[in-house]
């Protein structure tokens, strides 16, 4: 009996031994083969949910809205504290929500040491309201643009477009979302309560240094093709976890990286339906299983939780393109959902979520060139770098057009992919080198991924008078001077 008990204890020991051996060695090896990858050392925490921005004026008649952009410190990994920028916080904004119709005016505090600009991505509005490099705003001083909503409901989002420090500040903390409802998103019968079954997700990679800080700090490969994090930010938090109904849950991912392109997809393989792109509803929800988002791009998805136990945890993945590889895995896990037992309504996926008015191409009255090209210190459009004292195109006021944008082969290797935004308008895709674009392309967007070698047909009508840019949005190249003007008049 007790030699018995010995032999067992002995094999308890050789075993334990074997298996902490066998992790110290696993463990060795991923860092040496990765030395910066510290996501690993964090514990999950639940997703922040940003708070939604409270309207402070009384008038029934106009939203206001005040955002004040500040220096704070967040602790990325636990006990380190680094400098981070937020609106109205220590990091990120939080999210302006507005109805179709609103009249809008927002107050734009600057707080912070250097000058910034406050920039709405996706929005329709006049050039001198659209936040872009012109609308510098310096240290100490506000910066008040007013708009009235006149576009369908979307997941836009708010970010800071100051020449040449927009991959810095963007990437130290500023953006936000920013939401507008309509009578067709207050109708459909789909999850829309904020923080419950309706989620923003933000998605942004960072580069941790080796004491695990948060700084902007670069290197030559990161200039070239954008910059790559070792780790991964939901909501300003790494690999965080998020409580769901045991139902349907809507997200609204928004790629907020400098340079990242994603490919979400979850463990399980498991489907799920994308309601909305960049600008709106899709006609017609969309059935995928993974989904690539490039940065500035968005997605709204419905994902169905209801066949899962009480406890049960799904993971959010992106499948790591060679491109982004400072990560030794080919997957990353970005976020886990934890099924709770709370029983959430039944919402079936609705067979038509809205109707799009195609714009006809022979509507258009004239098509533009865009050639983006190189990698590296020469990245262009049209062979041109950024001139704040030039305007590269000009339109006429409520002209249709075509912009077929094409991304140049270069080098050995083709180049890489650009996506390429532009201000103040929605676009419709015609086409990819000739092809129907895919059926989450059919709906509004505002930036588009283009492949090396491709050459993507896009549509629009420019019904804002302004000076509006059209960019890569990879944020050091568009930092580079990858981005260019138009005006409307
Ligand atoms: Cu997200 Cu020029 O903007
Ligand atoms: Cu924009
Ligand atoms: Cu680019």
């Amino acid at each position: 009996m007790k030699k018995a008990y010995v032999y067992i204890a002995a094999i308890v020991i050789v075993v334990i031994g074997v298996t902490l051996l066998l992790l110290y060695l696993s463990k060795d090896d991923t860092s040496s083969s990765n030395p910066n990858d510290l996501s690993n050392l964090v514990e999950s925490k639940p997703l922040p949910i940003p708070p939604l921005l409270e309207d402070v004026n009384p008038d029934p008649n106009l939203a206001e809205f005040h955002l004040t952009a500040q220096h704070g410190v967040t602790e990325i990994l636990d006990g380190i504290e680094s400098e981070t920028l937020g609106y109205n916080g220590n990091i990120l904004g939080p999210v302006i929500k507005v109805h179709e119709g609103d009249r809008v005016k927002v107050v734009m505090k600057n707080d912070l040491r250097e000058a910034t600009t406050l920039h709405w991505h996706g929005l329709r509005v006049d050039g001198e309201n659209d936040g872009g490099p012109h609308s510098g705003i310096n240290p100490g001083e506000t910066w008040e643009p007013e708009f009235t909503i006149e576009q369908p409901a979307a997941t836009l989002w708010y970010h800071p477009h100051m020449m040449h420090a927009t991959a810095k500040q963007v990437y130290e903390g500023l953006a936000g979302l920013f939401i507008i409802e309509d009578a067709v998103s207050d109708s459909l019968p789909i999850p829309k309560d904020y923080g419950v079954n309706d989620f923003p997700i933000i998605i942004q990679d960072k580069q941790l240094d080796a004491s695990g800080n948060m700084q902007y700090d670069p290197g030559m490969n990161d200039m070239m093709m954008g910059l790559y994090g070792n780790v991964y930010l939901v909501n300003g938090t790494i690999s965080p976890y998020l409580e769901v109904p045991k139902g349907m849950v809507r997200l609204r991912l928004l790629n907020g990286s400098n340079g990242r392109t994603y490919h979400f997809e979850f463990h399980n393989g498991q489907e799920f339906y994308q309601i909305a792109s960049d600008g709106g509803f899709l006609e017609k929800p969309v059935e995928m299983t993974s989904l690539t988002l490039s940065p500035a791009e968005r997605a709204e998805i419905l994902v169905d939780f209801s066949a899962f136990e009480t406890g049960d945890e799904i993971t959010l993945m992106d499948t790591v393109s060679e491109l982004g590889k400072t990560i030794s895995a080919d997957e990353v896990e970005v976020m886990k959902f934890h099924v709770t037992n709370t029983e959430s309504e039944a919402y079936p996926i609705p067979e038509q979520l809205t109707e799009i008015d195609t714009i006809d191409p022979a509507d258009a009255v004239v098509t533009r060139e865009m050639v983006m090209a190189g990698v590296g210190s020469t990245l262009t459009i049209n062979d041109k770098s950024m001139d704040m004292g030039v305007i590269d195109e000009v339109v006429n006021l409520n002209d249709t057009e075509i912009w077929k944008v094409s991304n140049k082969r270069t080098g050995v290797q083709g180049g890489m992919a650009h996506p390429f935004h532009l201000h103040g308008v929605q676009f419709q895709v015609i086409d990819r080198d000739g092809n129907p674009p895919p059926a989450n392309e059919t709906g509004w967007k505002d930036t588009i991924l283009v492949e090396p070698g491709e050459t993507v047909r896009i549509i629009t009508t420019f019904n804002h008078k302004g000076i509006f840019m059209y960019h890569c949005h990879i944020l050091e190249h568009e930092d580079a001077g990858m981005m260019g003007q138009y005006e409307v008049k």
